[in-house]
């Protein structure tokens, strides 16, 4: 039996955020990041269609790192004084996973974070508010899925909780929210959307309906990406919805090890996530196609990549990837990154432990060991071609 959830209501298109002028309810707290959407206008468009709803609104900014424990932990005693029925998470991965959190410690005081660790076991959300999802950039799609990854104050790693209790109630892609995205966040979390595509179509829990998702999803990426990078705002409005779609298909075929490398490498290296993904992901490309070259060998096909035989099309997605994060300025290796190679080995066996431990690594199509998962990061960090 297989499952594939994703948000009761997904609004796209231009205007999108004029839904909101039909949410029932009183009170909202919208998460921002830092002030760049304050800048835009569009933070004062949100609360117009709001008030046009009878909606109060609050807001909780500078949410513009990463979340951690601490940070959710800081802004709950807002939420609980100002008791909201819409908890609205507006921004690219961090401030949206940080909403998520205060929502799930909001609606469920006594949760300690180890219980909310545990993969697909949060007791039922929703009993004070509900969730509403509203990307500023194109990548993470944390206004579609069931994630919120945040690091452990205490021990600096990074967990992602899941739970289809956290799929939010309403996401409102509207092409406005990412018209002045910065280039670099174009590329960072583009390639992120590139890594959710791939990784969730060659996951163990993959399905008819995810496939065609990410792979539909990854062709309008490589149709449209670049040119988004370039300014191009038809292509950037494409990229917006494709990275939703890779969204839908990650959130229920789950990830592989470039996701768990990620996550337990990016906060001691200060790498932000989408650029780590691009770094990694050729690396875990050449680690699983023993078991799923054919799989990577038709998302070749559908890019035209060249190639006439599975082994010659997988070299070609490998480049494809490479050359992308070339023309965006995403480097191939952490070296490459800026990583000092004492930095490094002080922390790899850790960080190969640790992502033993990510939920990604059991879904990754390859079964991985410790050792293995310490070769993949050396691999990424000097550049070597993966060939055990
Ligand atoms: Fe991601």
């Amino acid at each position: 039996m297989n499952r594939f959830t994703i948000p009761r209501d997904i609004y796209f298109g231009e205007n999108a955020l004029e839904t909101l002028e039909s949410l029932e309810g009183k009170k909202a707290v919208l998460v921002i990041g830092g002030g760049s959407v304050k800048e835009n206008g569009n933070l004062d468009k949100i609360q117009s269609h709001l008030a046009k709803a009878n909606i109060e609104t609050k807001v909780i900014e500078g949410i513009t790192e990463e979340p951690s424990t601490q940070l959710v932990q800081d802004h709950l005693g807002t939420l609980n004084e100002y008791e909201p029925d819409w908890i609205i998470g507006i921004g690219g991965g961090s401030p949206m996973d940080a909403a998520k959190a205060m929502w799930i410690f909001y609606e469920r005081p006594n949760l300690s974070f180890e219980d909310a660790m545990q993969p697909f076991n949060l007791p039922g959300l929703r009993t004070k508010a509900k969730f509403i999802g509203i990307p500023t950039t194109s990548g993470t799609a944390s206004e579609i899925s069931n994630l919120s990854v945040i690091t452990d104050s205490e021990t600096g790693v990074k967990h992602p909780l899941a739970d289809f209790e956290l799929t939010p109630d309403l996401a409102v892609i509207d092409p406005v929210m990412v018209e002045s995205m910065p280039q670099k966040v174009i590329a960072y979390s583009g390639m992120d959307a590139v890594t959710h595509s791939i990784e969730a179509y060659v996951a163990k829990p993959r399905t008819t309906f995810t496939d065609s998702l990410a792979i539909e999803a990854l062709e309008t990426l490589d149709e449209h990406l670049l040119s988004s990078y370039k300014g191009n705002q038809e292509s950037r409005e494409k990229v917006h919805y494709a990275q939703a779609m890779a969204g839908m298909a990650f959130a229920n075929a789950v990830l592989g090890n470039v996701h768990s490398m990620a996550h337990k490498s990016g906060p001691t290296f200060e790498v932000p996530h989408g650029c780590a993904n691009g770094i990694y992901l050729p690396y875990v490309i050449q680690f699983n196609r023993s078991v799923v070259g054919d799989r990577f060998a038709k998302m070749a096909k559908r890019l035209e990549l060249k190639g006439d035989t599975e082994g010659q099309l997988v070299d070609s997605l490998i480049e494809w990837v490479r050359e992308l994060n070339r023309e965006m300025g995403v480097p191939n290796t952490l070296k490459e990154f800026g990583v000092s190679e004492d930095l490094f080995k002080e922390h790899v066996d850790q960080m190969a432990k640790n992502a033993m431990d990510d939920p990604c690594t059991g879904t990754n199509p390859r079964e991985t060991s410790e050792e293995e998962m310490k070769k993949l990061f050396e691999a990424a960090y000097y550049g070597k071609e993966v060939t055990f």
